[in-house]
């Protein structure tokens, strides 16, 4: 189906009336109401002043991590290191057993957050996927050759909990402590919530539809007010397939792109689980936000049906002004919707929490192309689903009450400034060309205001009165990223955009406690072409206020930056490099012959001062 684009919206119109709209950022390309935008976005922000305590620094493609002048970083932890004694060490000819992985650091690290426990510091991180190639690479063609190679694999998902310390060496894991722990595709968890017991979580392994086993893909991640962990499910239908490639799967799991054939993980052929043909509900278990608590490291993970079920980026939690939680998410697919979901209960410091993401209403975006956008519930009356159904097919729910489809939102974060909220998007070759899976077109306007958008951008929005719970909202792009030394028209980006801070595809999202937004980038690195001079991929950080953006970090060769937190003591910011060498060039960050292993790194000042 070719979506009728060109009758609805022209290119060329949106990108001249965006160029005609002077932005609130005095230049800034900005879509929608000016007028608005203009007193809202930039009233009540803190006066401008220079929020950036570091010197820009330029493009690298050299296979190291570089970093503003004056700051230093070290290896903290990485793929394959044993969390406990008695685990082997990481081979590089080997790169390890299911029995070693299981007990060691994950591969792919992605979100991740640190939490003081007494005078102990948790560590917690998503270990998102493996890429084959390296994790098998010692095998002749790069593929699993044994049922263990599958399995170590599968243990190389799901999430670390480590405790760290800074001594005389530095950041380092604290082997065997009583907190360090593996939440692999295997752990047990329990589903909650208003799907939880529903036929479509009924499966041959839990016929109560009230388990679920392991977590895996997860992406971004969130945090609670009260001081859990939010790991959020993304890609998990790449693990499933069928014995029969002919096999056709339902259109509910064809709309999260469940097939007959998985992405090459194997994961059916030593887990029938991940047979669809002898499991069509399995994948109803997987899409949720994972509740998780770090200090009890015998605590049941908390599948929380009530957030929805997508390709969960993270969950930016919000404490409004009368208590209720508010929980922000993107689904990051191409054309997919940004979503808000709004507790029942308030949230009281120290009373019982287990409720707050139990019970509440689920929400998704519709931006008006004037700078105004409105959260439809997806209600049983609206969508003419069950709750339950509704929060096991979400895109469905959502697709139904007419949301507007997105450039793959990815991370979402609140300005601890402002009332307001940003959110990555992080690019979609299908803007204007293909509708989404649904079959929900995909017109170039509003947020989304580049056909076959190669860049991204960071649309913001502002909940009206300050209230995250209201109906309605004011929204403009912060920045639209570009090459303008490759194009003149918007494809060059917004005003704050030049040769010397550009980059592509906006993912890791944060802001810090001064408010500065930290961007990190899961772009193409090929340095040529649309993305010549961008270099690889690379952290920068944005002032809401003033609208600049300068470059703080480089990454090593064919990474993505992806995962930042800070020590509570905001003297070390700790940064994840996923990926390094995804297509066999990197052997950061050993070095030599070394096989690349994505790492945590800790990054300080050289004067010991603050960082964020
Ligand atoms: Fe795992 Fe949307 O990035
Ligand atoms: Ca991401
Ligand atoms: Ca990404
Ligand atoms: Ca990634």
């Amino acid at each position: 189906m070719i979506n009728p684009s060109a009758e609805v919206t022209d290119f060329d119109r949106v990108v001249e009336e965006s160029i005609s709209r002077r932005g609130f950022l005095g230049g800034v390309l900005a879509f929608g109401s000016f007028a608005v935008m203009n007193s809202s976005f930039v009233g009540e922000a803190a006066a401008a002043e220079d929020r950036f305590a570091f010197e820009q620094i330029t493009t690298s493609v050299d296979d190291t991590i570089k970093l503003a002048p004056g700051y230093k970083s070290e290896v903290v932890v990485r793929w394959g290191d044993p969390l406990f004694s008695g685990v082997p060490e990481f081979d590089h000819a080997t790169r390890g057993t299911a029995e070693s992985q299981a007990r060691s650091f994950g591969d792919n690290i992605d979100g991740m957050e640190v939490y003081a426990h007494g005078d102990k510091l948790i560590y917690v991180a998503n270990n998102e996927y493996t890429n084959r190639s390296i994790i098998w690479g010692n095998n002749p063609d790069g593929k699993a050759v044994s049922d263990d190679d599958i399995a170590k694999g599968k243990m190389a998902h799901g999430l670390t909990v480590v405790e760290i310390a800074q001594g005389e060496n530095g950041w380092n894991i604290v082997k065997d402590s009583p907190y360090n722990r593996r939440i692999t595709p295997d752990s047990e968890m329990e589903l909650t919530g208003p799907a939880a017991g529903h036929d479509l979580l009924k499966t041959k392994a839990d016929p109560t539809g009230t388990l679920s086993l392991g977590t895996w893909n997860n992406c971004g991640n969130g945090s609670t007010p009260w001081g859990t962990y939010l790991a959020c499910e993304e890609n998990f239908n790449g693990y499933f397939s069928a014995t029969d490639e002919e096999h056709k799967v339902s259109a509910e799991l064809k709309r999260y792109g469940i097939s007959a054939k998985d992405w090459g993980y194997g994961w059916a052929k030593i887990d029938d689980r991940f047979n669809v043909e002898m499991n069509p509900n399995e994948p109803n278990r997987a899409g949720y936000v994972v509740e998780i608590d770090p200090r009890d490291p015998n605590s049941v993970p908390k599948k929380r049906t009530a957030l929805g079920r997508f390709k969960h980026e993270n969950a930016e939690a919000v404490v409004n002004n009368d208590g209720r939680i508010v929980i922000y998410m993107g689904d990051d697919e191409r054309g997919e919707f940004l979503y808000r979901y709004v507790s029942d209960g308030v949230y009281a410091p120290g009373a019982d929490t287990d409720d707050l993401m139990e019970n509440g209403t689920l929400y998704a975006a519709k931006f008006d192309p004037a700078g105004s956008g409105k959260w439809l519930e997806l209600s049983e009356d609206a969508t003419g689903m069950t709750k339950a159904e509704l929060c096991v097919h979400t895109r469905i729910a959502a697709s139904k009450v007419g949301a507007t489809t997105m450039d793959r939102p990815e991370w979402v974060t609140s300005n601890p400034n402002a009332s307001e909220v940003y959110c990555a998007l992080t690019n979609n070759k299908n803007r204007g060309i293909k509708p989404n899976a649904g079959g929900d077109l995909t017109h170039v306007e509003g947020p989304n205001p580049r056909e076959g958008n190669p860049y991204g951008q960071i649309v913001r929005w502002k909940p009206a009165g300050a209230d995250h719970t209201a109906d309605t909202f004011a929204w403009d792009l912060y920045c639209l990223a570009g090459n303008p030394t490759v194009h003149n028209d918007a494809f060059g980006g917004s005003s704050n955009i030049n040769a010397d801070n550009m980059f592509n595809s906006p993912d890791g999202l944060k802001f810090d406690s001064n408010g500065l937004l930290w961007i990190q980038t899961d772009g193409n690195y090929k340095n040529e072409e649309n993305f010549a001079g961008q270099g690889n991929n690379q952290m920068l950080a944005g002032d809401p206020v003033t609208g600049e953006i300068r470059r703080f970090l480089v990454g090593p060769n064919e990474c993505e930056v992806t995962g930042l937190t800070w020590s509570p003591d905001r003297r070390t910011m700790f940064v994840g490099i996923q990926h390094p060498g995804e297509k066999g060039n990197s052997h950061w960050p050993e070095g030599g012959d070394a096989v690349p292993r994505s790492a945590v790194i800790a990054v300080t000042r050289e004067d010991g001062g603050l960082v964020g």
